[in-house]
């Protein structure tokens, strides 16, 4: 069914007209204010559009930036079928928002515990991975700049349709970091562990003909055509069955960690589902 693979709390998300409003749920557990947070969402219908509005910082990202973008995944009205992840102004997202390095470094964690590090990054990963979720099909619309954290933002999603002026770049460990917004794993399943390296190693920039040719991008479009193409790619995604969709994105994430047989297994699995919900009609 349409709603398989849903979180719990997803199919009973409080005040859903409010998401359409740009505000969470009165009782969302974060309470984060989405505005503040660079954050806009527009939920209509089946398609909820989530936008990076901060073009004046080219959508550069915070703390609460992620955290919201977590609040989002956990809230979505439960009919949601695609997410479109865009970027307002000329650029996707420049990463970071760098004033975060400056400073006294409040509200980093600086590694000395390690166990708070890793709930502190865990936090920030969570603004990622529920763009994993099988219940909906996720694409970003990639225009200009799409660095660092921006980059694996764009990553994260199922989809990317890029701009013909897109930019990729892995910007970390120029800047004596490591990605850790769930990007490397994304990054070696599309290029290997070869060109993952050269790309993250040098930090160079990867233009869109280019990222169309690593697979980094499954479309390039001119510029002006961004918005008609993701609009075209969401009308096509929304026209087959949603059980099928489902089913269908749960059972092509799990294939690259599973063997033959496993898969083979786990197509068994589904298509009895499948099958049970068809006959049922
Ligand atoms: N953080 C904060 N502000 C940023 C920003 C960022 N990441 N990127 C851009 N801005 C600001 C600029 O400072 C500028 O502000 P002012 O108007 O006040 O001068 C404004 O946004 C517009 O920027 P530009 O004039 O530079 O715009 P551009 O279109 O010519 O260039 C750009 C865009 C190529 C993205 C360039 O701004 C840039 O290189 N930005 C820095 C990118 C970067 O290094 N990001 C960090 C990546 S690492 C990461 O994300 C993960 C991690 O954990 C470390």
């Amino acid at each position: 069914d349409a709603d398989a693979g849903r979180r719990p709390e997803a199919v009973t998300a409080p005040g859903e007209a409010d998401l359409a409003g740009n505000d969470l749920p009165a009782d969302d557990p974060d309470g984060i204010d989405l505005a503040g947070a660079g954050l806009r969402l527009d939920v209509d219908g089946a398609v909820a559009t989530v936008t990076l509005d901060r073009p004046e910082r080219r959508n550069a990202m915070t703390f609460d930036t992620w955290r919201g973008l977590a609040a989002i995944g956990r809230s979505l009205p439960a009919g949601v079928r695609v997410v479109v992840l865009r970027g307002a102004g000329p650029s996707f997202s420049a990463g970071i928002d760098l004033a975060l390095f400056s400073g006294d470094g409040e509200g980093f964690a600086d590694g000395s515990d390690a166990e708070a590090t890793d709930r502190f990054i865990a936090g920030l990963q969570e603004g990622y991975t529920w763009l994993r979720d099988p219940a909906f099909v996720t694409v970003a619309a990639v225009q200009g700049h799409a660095i660092g954290a921006g980059f694996q933002l764009a990553l994260s999603c199922d989809i990317r349709v890029a701009a013909d002026d897109a930019r990729f770049c892995m910007k970390e460990p120029a800047l004596g970091l490591v990605p850790d917004l769930t990007g490397t794993k994304p990054l070696v399943e599309i290029v290997g562990v070869a060109r993952a390296l050269e790309l993250c190693l040098t930090a160079r920039t990867v233009r869109a003909d280019e990222a169309a040719r690593l697979g980094l991008a499954e479309t390039v479009v001119p510029r002006d055509g961004l918005d008609a193409a993701v609009a075209d790619l969401v009308a096509a995604l929304l026209t087959v069955d949603a059980g099928a969709a489902v089913a269908t994105k749960r059972l092509l994430w799990q294939a690259p960690g599973n063997t033959l047989e496993q898969q083979c297994a786990a197509e068994r699995r589904e298509q009895a589902g499948r099958l049970r919900e068809l006959f049922a009609r």
